[in-house]
């Protein structure tokens, strides 16, 4: 959550910093602000509330012409979304900026110390008292990277912290403190960059250094030096980095999200690329760099995530079951460290992360970690906290996700896992070729299918037209459909603000058949496999209480005609890679939905694309 950006070089440093902001804006969008040193080395700040458009144009025209500078879009935590709360934060002299992500969780403790030394506050903010405890040092004589490493310690929680003084005009310096989301630092021609993420980075360089929690790195014109909690001067390598820029623009559409839905039968391409292969059927992971014998060794599996991620997880956790017969159990990442699971060097974590830097997954991993497991990382993000913790990562391959709706990283995880728990089954003898053979067909045929069932687009458009009035919405599915049933309602939540849920459909008759009436469209996945029977039996069940269901199904099925109010035919895929393009209208039902009610599709309210508080 939050985005920060710095930069120190040759060119005006006001337009990087501001254009670095923009490409953070969907990590926090609550309020913007930027410090920049100004040609008497003095520093120009500039706040403003919501959108960075708001900033910008605050800006227009007066931006001094910096050599360095300090960005940040906000996602508040403590203090309201208000001018005085946007980052940078200064000390009482103005020296001292700084930007933050994360929680000072004792900042109310250290706030009265230097209040009752007459230090006044002027925001609500945890943030503010990171720039009086690097103010205090550096009046006692240390250098800007001294007073950070001094500081840090005194701060509890996680915190990702950039600091610029005007004693040191046109240097950086950056800590990474626990898990509260990255810093990556970049190197350019005669400029360096450091930014809490890659996407900021990548028009001007893919040369890049990640911070490792307790590190600093300390940024000027001419060189990076790294440091450890101790002092020590660390060496780290500088890496290459493979995203394409072009990924991170929306080109001719009008939203990220629909970008990002359109995008995915080349994830899915990617996804298999290189990993599958015929005559003979062959699966191959290099990237799972494990042991064999400890592959072997494994008893059990947990799979772990948050949110878009956690359903994938869920998906994950039938492909497990189903093709290395290892028991498996899927958790929401935030409730597993907190339930004491039971763990040990017999287990495989599996983590499922977009971002790779969600704090709730990450302190799952630790749990793991401590506990002696085997962890894999189910990731998009290379180079991110997550991949560095894990033995081996299955990277998504989706390419850079703007719109802080996920779409094409569940499809990019979705077949990651397939792959990942397919490779477990062959290396412990639990899969026959015919079954192999018959995955890797099925998973190459992917990919059209996804292109397949995005023709459905015009379908949806004219559907989410009738429906874009409904307050509520049921999701029913069965088996692999059910969570992507989940997926359905939290995707029409979180970008059209309409209550929603998702059920497994046998729950249904449980107690949320109460709420079915007229007024409650049901969205029910109703695609061929062994549950479609009883699936239709619950359509029926619905379509008796009055309710309105739109009901996919897969092509050439029409037991639903007359029964369902709208019916969407999907392509036909194998039972077990159906969630890959149940999914797609789910996305675009959101989406136009989302449209109609004129919300804001890509940044919805209240949320950040990476969650880095708990
Ligand atoms: O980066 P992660 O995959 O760990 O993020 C987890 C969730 O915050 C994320 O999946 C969230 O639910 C989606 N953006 C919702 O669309």
């Amino acid at each position: 959550m939050c985005g920060i950006i710095g930069y120190t070089g040759r060119r005006p440093a006001g337009p990087i910093v501001i254009e670095g902001l923009r490409r953070l804006e969907y990590r926090g969008y609550d309020s913007a602000g930027i410090a920049l040193f100004d040609s008497d080395h003095e520093l120009y700040v500039a706040k403003a509330t919501g959108k960075l458009d708001n900033l910008d144009a605050r800006v227009e025209g007066q931006l001094p012409p910096a050599v360095a500078g300090i960005g940040h879009t906000r996602w508040a935590t403590h203090g309201a979304p208000t001018d005085g709360n946007a980052h940078p934060h200064l000390d009482p002299t103005g020296r001292v900026a700084v930007v933050h992500n994360g929680i000072v969780e004792n900042f109310e403790a250290l706030r009265r110390r230097f209040e009752a030394q007459g230090d006044r506050f002027i925001s609500d903010t945890d943030t503010e008292v990171i720039a009086h405890l690097l103010a205090e040092r550096l009046a006692l004589g240390d250098d800007l990277a001294e007073a950070m490493r001094v500081t840090i310690p005194l701060l509890e929680g996680a915190q990702a912290i950039v600091a610029v003084s005007v004693d040191d005009p046109g240097r950086l310096v950056a800590a990474r403190v626990g898990n509260a989301g990255g810093i990556v630092v970049g190197y350019g021609d005669g400029e360096h960059f450091v930014a809490s993420d890659l996407a900021a980075l990548l028009p001007h360089t893919r040369r890049v250094v990640f911070l490792d929690p307790g590190q600093i790195a300390d940024v000027r014109l001419d060189g990076v030096s790294y440091l450890d909690a101790a002092g020590h001067a660390l060496e780290k390598p500088i890496e290459l980095q493979p995203f394409d820029p072009v990924a991170a623009v929306k080109g001719r559409y009008k939203h990220f999200m629909l970008k990002e839905i359109h995008e995915q039968p080349d994830v899915a391409l990617d996804g298999v690329r290189g990993r599958y292969s015929t005559d003979p059927a062959r699966i191959e992971l290099p990237e799972l760099a494990i042991d064999r014998t400890r592959l072997e060794r494994i008893q059990r599996v947990v799979l772990v995530g948050m949110g878009t991620s956690m359903h994938s997880a869920t998906v994950g956790r039938h492909y497990i079951e189903r093709f290395a017969r290892i028991p498996a159990e899927v958790d929401n990442a935030a409730e597993f460290r907190y339930r004491e699971p039971v763990l040990d060097d017999r287990t495989l974590v599996i983590s499922v992360a977009q971002s790779g830097e969600t704090v709730d997954t990450l302190w799952a991993m630790e749990e793991a970690r401590r506990a002696g497991c085997l962890q894999v990382a189910i990731c998009n993000t290379p180079g991110s906290q997550a991949t560095r913790v894990a033995d081996a990562t299955v990277f998504m391959r989706a390419g850079p996700e703007i719109a802080v709706a996920s779409t094409k990283t569940m499809v990019g995880s979705m077949v990651a896992l397939h792959a990942l728990a397919l490779h477990l089954g062959h290396l412990r003898g639990t899969l026959t070729p015919d079954q192999l053979s018959e995955q890797v067909t099925g998973a190459l045929h992917i990919p059209s299918a996804i292109g397949d069932a995005l023709l459905l687009e015009e379908a949806i458009e004219e559907l989410a037209g009738r429906y874009a009035e409904y307050e509520d919405f049921l999701f029913l599915g069965r088996g692999l459909a059910y969570p992507m049933a989940l997926e359905g309602a939290l995707k029409l939540k979180e970008v059209s603000y309409i209550h929603a849920e998702g059920y497994a459909a046998g729950e249904m008759k449980h107690g949320p058949i109460a709420l079915i009436d007229e007024h409650m469209p049901v969205v029910a996945v109703a695609l061929d496999d062994d549950l479609h029977d009883k699936m239709r039996s619950n359509i029926e069940q619905v379509k008796a209480r009055r309710g309105r269901v739109i009901a996919l199904v897969t092509e050439g099925d029409t037991s639903l005609d007359g029964v369902a109010d709208d019916v969407l035919a999907l392509p036909r895929v194998l039972p077990a890679l159906q969630p890959l393009v149940a999914v797609i209208p789910m996305q675009l039902l959101s989406y136009y939905i989302a449209v109609r009610r004129g919300a804001d599709v890509d940044q919805p309210r209240n949320l950040a694309k990476t969650v880095t508080v708990e």
